[in-house]
């Protein structure tokens, strides 16, 4: 057991955080990047998971859903056309060279999404391979097949912890940063300026178990700059794209458990303060990576802080939605209907907030999924978190997607 553990978190360390007790372990190593402290991040590692070992989660049985409940749907309508009837944006994360290398997931993209976001192109890590050039390309073409489908298209992400380049924390010092961040973000931003539906500016900037009283995460950009850098770069977007919305993007607000209810008012009182001050921010996005076999859906607490992030006056986008199957039975049967449980039982709890706008999972196809490599499982099955199966085929976790959006009340028309 302690292997797989161990091996999983090998895995893990270059990737960013799936389930909060690896990411516990991959910020405390990521947090370290002073040499002298590398050999505490590694002891504090091992405590992680010693600790975790007792959790539960590790050690669930499997789940299961109740054979009686159906995932039946009455219409084969695409998710694009479903969610527009109700005034809801849907669509996915799209890597661009997927576009050109696989023409029948380019098809499958133009039916199902009117939304796309690039899983990776317009990251920092992405688009500065050195500190004076911008690699555009990939992220033109994204833009490029969006206006030929007449597709939205988001922008991911302006400002992250994660996916720096290797350079840039050797540049980076206090008296450069607030140039470094603001012509990054106005470069970036006025490249695609009138293309972006809306930006994610900062990228999981909380993070309470790094111990600050406000829950803000230790990043290099905090160490740099002070908690203002958030507001640095909402103004910087604001003043290069005034049309696109501009989003604060977060995860593990989703379940019932101490970790969400921490991050959730966290971000809550992030929020708060940023439109106390006036920051040009419009919508949270919430990623949605949802993971629990258990998965302690407690719909009056997640609709209430929907209910205060709307009432701040922001609208609302799940932007990265996707079930990891990892530790599902290997019965594909089975799995899939635990995964589309998942989906619909969370659907229909954030769609019944009108403030939510927009709904775009982590991918399309399982064919495309960071989980593959992210949650692999053990069994040496693949991984299927996404609506639609390696073959572009609708799976139950479509229907189940379908099934919430037909239930989802009526927003105001997507123009
Ligand atoms: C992931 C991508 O899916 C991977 O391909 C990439 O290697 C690392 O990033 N939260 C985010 C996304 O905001 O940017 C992450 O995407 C998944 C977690």
């Amino acid at each position: 057991m302690w292997g797989g553990i161990y091996s999983t978190l090998a895995r893990s360390v270059v990737c960013v955080h799936l389930e909060p007790f690896i990411a516990s372990v991959i910020d405390s190593i990521a947090m370290r990047r002073r040499v002298f402290l590398a050999g505490l991040a590694g002891l504090s590692a091992v405590g992680t998971v010693a600790i975790l070992g007792k959790d539960r989660r590790l050690a669930s049985s499997p789940v299961s859903v109740s054979t009686r409940r159906s995932f039946a749907i009455a219409n084969q309508t695409s998710l694009r056309l479903r969610a527009a009837t109700k005034g809801i944006l849907y669509g996915a994360a799209i890597q661009s060279q997927t576009l050109s290398s696989d023409p029948k997931f380019a098809r499958r993209v133009v039916e199902e999404c009117s939304i796309l976001v690039p899983e990776w192109e317009l990251k920092w890590k992405a688009l500065r391979p050195s500190p004076n050039r911008f690699n555009f390309s990939p992220g033109d073409k994204l833009a490029a097949f969006a206006k030929t489908h007449k597709l939205l298209m988001r922008g991911h992400t302006l400002v992250w912890h994660h996916a720096m380049p290797a350079w840039l924390p050797i540049v980076l010092n206090r008296q450069n940063a607030e140039q470094l961040l603001v012509d990054h973000v106005q470069t970036v931003v006025k490249h695609y300026a009138g293309k972006i539906h809306s930006w994610d500016v900062v990228n999981e900037a909380i993070n309470p178990k790094d111990g600050r009283a406000d829950g803000l995460r230790q990043s290099l950009w905090l160490e740099m700059l002070g908690p203002d850098y958030i507001d640095l770069a909402f103004h910087a977007a604001a003043k290069a794209d005034p049309q696109a919305l501009l989003v604060y993007n977060d995860y593990s607000v989703d379940y019932d458990t101490t970790e969400g209810e921490t991050r959730r008012t966290a971000i809550l009182k992030l929020l708060e303060k940023m439109k106390a001050k006036g920051t040009p921010i419009q919508a949270l996005g919430i990623q949605a990576h949802l993971y629990r076999d258990d998965p302690r859906l407690n719909p009056k607490k997640l609709q209430n802080f929907l209910k205060n992030v709307a009432d701040l006056g922001l609208k609302v986008m799940i932007t990265e939605l996707d079930v990891t199957d990892r530790t599902f039975p290997k019965d594909i049967k089975t799995r899939d209907r635990i995964v589309a449980a998942a989906y619909e039982d969370y659907l229909d709890v954030v769609l019944a907030e009108p403030a939510v706008i927009a709904l775009l999972t982590w991918g399309l196809s399982d064919r495309y999924t960071w989980l593959s490599t992210d949650a692999a499982r053990t069994d040496g099955s693949s991984a299927r978190p996404l609506p639609l199966d390696a073959q572009m085929n609708r799976k139950l976790a479509w229907n189940a997607i379908a099934r919430s959006l037909d239930r989802a009340t009526q927003r105001p028309m997507v123009t």
